[in-house]
């Protein structure tokens, strides 16, 4: 494929969130036979690029965040071969590829972290991950009362090979997703050979995962006050102990030297948590190249609103060397015809834990909104992030059952917040198989309706 090396600069990207794509053979789980049945779709969208989410073997404890073997497939839902057919098939309707790489934590189910719990304190095992004695007596009080993303708490107590209560290993986010050690050669080295690994299978570019949190002050640990997990709320000078330091860029200037061995040189965007200005620093040419602005993702529908955040980020895009970068969704956020067909004062959390039922969501008006919002948003100079399903206006699920809940959000906060799931679930290609709220929607019926969303997006 001969693109130009910049071709990122301006283009529209789709992520595929491969586990509720297409399940080509049936058996309940989206697949990477899937996706290649599906490049005629895909081209027919006039994609530039697709962004795959996690597709690594997992026990999807986190939706596949959870990464239990960086350089493979999961057997769940296909083969390197596999993979390697799809690169191939993308390539050949000129769709670039790009994928999520998740390089703050594995899962507990990574053969490392099996190796450091199995091993000393102290060890050589244990030091790629963030394993620590307790306070207390006892140990039996957490290193620092560091909150996780998902709550409680950051750290969870091990069990010592013979059973006696252990060390506490830091986690971010679930416990089964502990926190990579980044001071740590090996681990720095195992991520230069996993990038390597795909750029050599022809995988065009990366998207990195919690990009600001690699780098930690470990040293504050015991002494740290209690740390803030909104990277919004940290301060904006890169000295927080957990997140945006910055010794994180110099990770990111390793990378880049990586990706220019190839030509063209492999693309990047990170997405990081933090202040507009802050963030465009992982979007500097030597570094990534792109970073997510995810301003508009949290912006209710409105021209003054809308025309603040593009002007501020168009200015800031150029200041850094970089482009602009545009969403409306992804797979960790409600969809955005049901956002825009809610009254602002709507708190989107509750909304989400009363099963959509406190408000009723004006599906026209959101329809409407996401009509003129999308028209909008591919007419900006810079890249275009869409998600799946929003070119079939699919709105939010808001009232899955309990027993197809399956982000850990749901049950580490004991069913105070619901998650994200109901922007998940499955594309629905034809009427007959289409959930509920996706009746008259499926890519079946809008194909042959020039006036549907998805002819529009296209
Ligand atoms: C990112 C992902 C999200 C995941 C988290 C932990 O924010 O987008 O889905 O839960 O990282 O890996
Ligand atoms: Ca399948």
């Amino acid at each position: 494929m001969a693109k130009d090396a910049l071709w990122w600069r301006q283009a529209a990207i789709y992520q595929i969130y491969p586990r509720s794509f297409y399940d080509s053979n049936g058996d309940g789980i989206g697949d990477l036979n899937g996706i290649i049945e599906k490049v005629p779709y895909l081209k027919s969208l006039n994609l530039d690029a697709v962004w795959l989410s996690p597709f690594y073997p997992s026990a999807l404890a986190d939706g596949g965040y959870d990464v239990d073997d960086y350089r493979d497939v999961d057997p769940k839902i296909g083969t390197l071969k596999d993979f390697d057919r799809m690169v191939k098939a993308l390539h050949k309707a000129d769709i670039s590829l790009i994928i999520d790489i998740v390089p703050n934590h594995s899962s507990n189910q990574h053969k490392w972290f099996k190796e450091a719990l199995a091993s000393e304190p102290g060890s050589k095992a244990r030091d790629r991950y963030i394993f620590r004695d307790g306070r207390g007596k006892n140990g039996e009080l957490p290193p620092n009362d560091w909150p996780s993303h998902f709550v409680p708490s950051a750290w969870t107590r091990t069990n010592n090979p013979d059973g006696t209560p252990g060390q506490w290993y830091l986690h971010l986010f679930a416990p089964e997703q502990p926190d990579w050690n980044w001071d740590n050669r090996e681990v720095e080295e195992d991520f230069l050979k996993t990038l390597r690994f795909w750029a050599d299978r022809g995988v065009d570019g990366f998207r990195i995962d919690v990009a600001h949190a690699l780098k930690k002050d470990l040293k504050r640990i015991y002494t740290a006050k209690k740390n803030n997990v909104d990277g919004f709320k940290i301060p904006q000078n890169g000295t927080d102990v957990l997140f945006d330091r910055n010794e994180v860029h110099e990770v990111y200037k390793t990378w880049r030297k990586l990706f220019n061995e190839y030509n063209p040189p492999k693309f990047a965007v990170a997405e990081a948590y933090v202040k507009a200005k802050r963030r465009m620093l992982y979007a500097r040419p030597d570094e990534l190249g792109q970073a997510f602005n995810f301003d508009l993702l949290g912006a209710y529908y409105g021209a003054k609103d809308f025309k603040r955040i593009i002007t501020e980020n168009l200015k800031l895009a150029k200041s850094e060397g970089s482009s602009s970068t545009w969403v409306f969704n992804n797979h960790d956020r409600v969809r955005h015809t049901t956002r825009f067909g809610l009254p602002k004062k709507v708190d989107l959390r509750t909304w989400l834990l009363a099963d959509g039922k406190s408000h009723k969501v004006d599906m026209e008006l959101g329809l409407q909104r996401a009509r003129a919002a999308t028209l909008m948003l591919l007419a900006l100079p810079g890249c275009t992030y869409l998600y799946q399903g929003e070119e079939l206006a699919l709105p939010e699920v808001p009232d899955l059952p309990e027993s197809e809940l399956a982000d850990p959000i749901w049950k580490r906060t004991s069913g105070t917040e619901k998650g994200r799931d109901g922007c998940r679930v499955s594309i629905p290609w034809s009427e007959a198989t289409a959930h509920k709220h996706f009746k008259g929607l499926s890519a079946e019926i809008q194909e042959s309706a020039s006036d549907s969303m998805l002819n529009f997006y296209r």
